[in-house]
């Protein structure tokens, strides 16, 4: 979604600000604008343009100088993608500019009362209110100005000020859209991802909901929108700047889709308890006796993370003998959910930031309830929100189509359910069966990868299509349905995913030549099932592509993946599928990395 890059110091502030924004260039957006200031040479310059970066950066004029400054790449929500509607907005004075990702709620109401006050709109966004607010308060600091508006705004906002008046500090609030501070030598940054930070500076401090904070060239300070003082220790992240290089590769998916070997080392790298065939995990926060009582788990995410989440409520019912399910994040909050002190929710998310996730978190909270977190980016709301959790480690994931982080998503519930297994009946002897199992991980993936010239062919042959079905039964059914996402986020192919058990119940009618159907079909204990349900499809002339741990005689073509513990599996069947969602959508001219209307990490509703 939107991005924010702010910068104050001593250095000419408009290159820095452009590679910043290049770096937010993943998260998805339709324009771009920049405003610079300094207090040498006070007022602001401000320069935006619809498209690109790029485009924004052929409209800034050579003498465009400054120290200080803010920037911004938009995805519209109210009003159209145009240089007006781009941010920053400026009030009519010159001296206030803003960015702002999120949405403010009330927007409607207070353009209409600033209206009556005279007041004259350019744009047709919600943020340009808070502009205008903010220029009109009579309070002489910025800090009360800014302040005094977020108080009448509702809904959500991550912002970054200038004012013309006071070129010595960039002004910063957050609620509900994540607003990060980089701490360097005599000078500071502001970004709303890490992303555009990590070149410059390791040195982090993440704003909290209801959290702001003034950035000075050698100085930050953070206070809360009510005035009080709050302490904010910087963190070191340890994601170096190379990670977000594309390495060689052509786009940001495949280096990702490569990485997985060593991210899921990663993962497991310090974590296997070999004397007690189980695992360590610091941050659970959760002691043995307590994970005794749990009587249920409940799986909080949306999307991959979703399905990733099926996938470990599986293991968790397999391996630790609680019941447990999935549900997506987006759904749940809106229930009026029974909350239940027994039961351990776990939110899961790549980000760390999807709003649907944190809002059922706070929800959970509210009532009380005791939530993990399942999460990559350290540090981000969801994960700090958590009474504890598991980082995944699969490093930065650029590719607005997640992989890496599915996949490590997965090991961090392998993990989790060996864990919780081990404090209840899981026997030593089934501990260290998964513990092997999770080791060969690694480099069953790199076995699978080398499969990709074959994967390419077959997704040269299936690109054509204009629907796909996805099977799998029981494991193989969340591996299904994160497939048939992937090939439909990114190559815009219509594709279903079913349970195969289901099929005789609808999705049977739908089987004709030209609707192949992808099974899942591992050598577990539901292999014959799986086959009758190929047979079933293939009586009518249903092509096949099978994935499985070996040749199936009734599909066209069979993708044999290495085979681990049954209940590992699952982490192995989909990668082979990431690989044909990518060479489809590569055959197909596709923008890979950035999928039409979808952005990296949802912050708004
Ligand atoms: C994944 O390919 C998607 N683009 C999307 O479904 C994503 O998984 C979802 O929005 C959740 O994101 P999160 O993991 O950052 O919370």
């Amino acid at each position: 979604m939107c991005g924010i890059v702010g910068y104050i110091g001593k250095r000419d502030v408009a290159p820095l600000l452009l590679e910043g924004l290049q770096r937010l260039e993943y998260r998805g957006y339709d324009s771009a604008g920049i405003v610079v200031t300094s207090p040498k040479t006070p007022g602001l310059k401000m320069v935006k343009a619809k498209g690109r970066v790029r485009d924004l950066e052929a409209k800034v004029p050579a003498r465009f100088k400054g120290t200080t400054g803010i920037a911004h790449t938009r995805w519209a929500t109210h009003g159209a993608p145009s240089d007006v509607n781009a941010h920053p907005h400026m009030s009519a004075d010159q001296k206030v500019a803003v960015v702002h990702n999120g949405i403010i709620d009330n927007a409607g109401d207070l353009r209409r009362k600033l209206e009556a006050d005279g007041v004259e709109f350019l744009s047709e966004t919600d943020t340009e209110v808070l502009t205008h607010l903010i220029a009109r308060s009579t309070a002489e600091k910025l800090e009360d100005k800014v302040r005094q508006a977020v108080r009448v705004i509702e809904g959500t906002y991550g912002i970054a000020v200038l004012h013309a008046d006071h070129p010595d500090r960039i002004v910063v609030a957050r609620n509900g859209s994540p607003v990060v501070l980089g701490i360097g030598e005599k000078e500071m940054f502001v970004a709303s991802d890490i992303a555009a930070l990590v070149t410059h500076t390791r040195q982090i401090v993440t704003l909290d909901d209801g959290e702001m904070a003034t950035l000075k060239a050698d100085d930050f300070r953070t206070y809360t929108t009510e005035g009080t003082r709050t302490t904010a220790e910087p963190t070191t992240v340890e994601w170096e700047a190379e990670s977000y290089d594309m390495g060689g590769h052509d786009t940001y998916m495949h280096k990702e889709i490569h990485e997985q070997a060593d991210a899921v080392d990663r993962v497991l790298r310090g974590r296997i308890d070999d004397r007690f065939s189980t695992v360590h995990l610091g941050g659970l926060n959760l002691d043995a006796r307590e994970a005794r009582q749990i009587r249920r788990v409940k799986i909080l995410g949306c999307g991959t993370s979703y399905h990733a989440g099926m996938i470990g409520a599986q293991m968790i019912e397999e391996l630790a003998r609680i019941p447990a399910d999935a549900e997506p994040a987006s759904e749940f909050r809106y229930r009026n959910p029974v909350v239940d002190p027994d039961t351990l929710y776990i939110a899961v998310s790549q980000s760390g930031e999807t709003y649907d996730v944190l809002a059922a978190v706070q929800e959970l909270k509210r009532k009380g309830a005791r939530v993990l977190g399942v999460v990559n980016v350290v540090g981000s709301a969801i994960a700090r929100e958590a009474d504890g959790g598991i980082y995944v480690h699969a490093g930065p994931e650029v590719c607005v189509v997640s992989t890496k982080c599915f996949t490590n998503t997965t090991v961090a519930f392998a993990l989790l359910a060996l864990h919780l297994g081990r404090t209840r009946d899981l026997s030593v002897r089934d501990g260290k069966r998964i513990i092997e199992g999770l080791r060969k991980l690694p480099e069953q993936i790199t076995e699978i990868l080398k499969q990709e010239e074959a994967v390419k062919e077959l997704a040269e042959q299936y690109a054509d299509a204009r629907s796909m079905l996805f099977i799998g039964r029981v494991r193989g059914y969340p591996v299904a349905r994160e497939a048939s996402l992937k090939l439909k986020e990114v190559s815009y192919i219509h594709a279903e995913a079913y349970p195969a058990s289901e099929l005789k119940h609808g999705p049977l009618a739908l089987i004709e030549p030209a609707l192949p159907t992808v099974a899942i079909v591992p050598d577990d204990d539901l292999l014959e099932k799986n086959r009758a349900a190929l047979e079933e499809i293939k009586a009518r002339e249903g092509k096949i592509l099978a994935v499985a741990h070996q040749p199936q005689e009734k599909a066209d073509q069979t993708i044999i993946v290495p085979k681990n513990e049954d209940e590992l599996d699952p982490i192995l069947m989909g990668i082979p599928l990431q690989l044909l969602a990518y060479h489809t959508a590569k055959a197909l001219g596709r923008d890979i990395d950035k999928p039409r209307n979808l952005a990296k990490s949802v912050t708004v509703e």
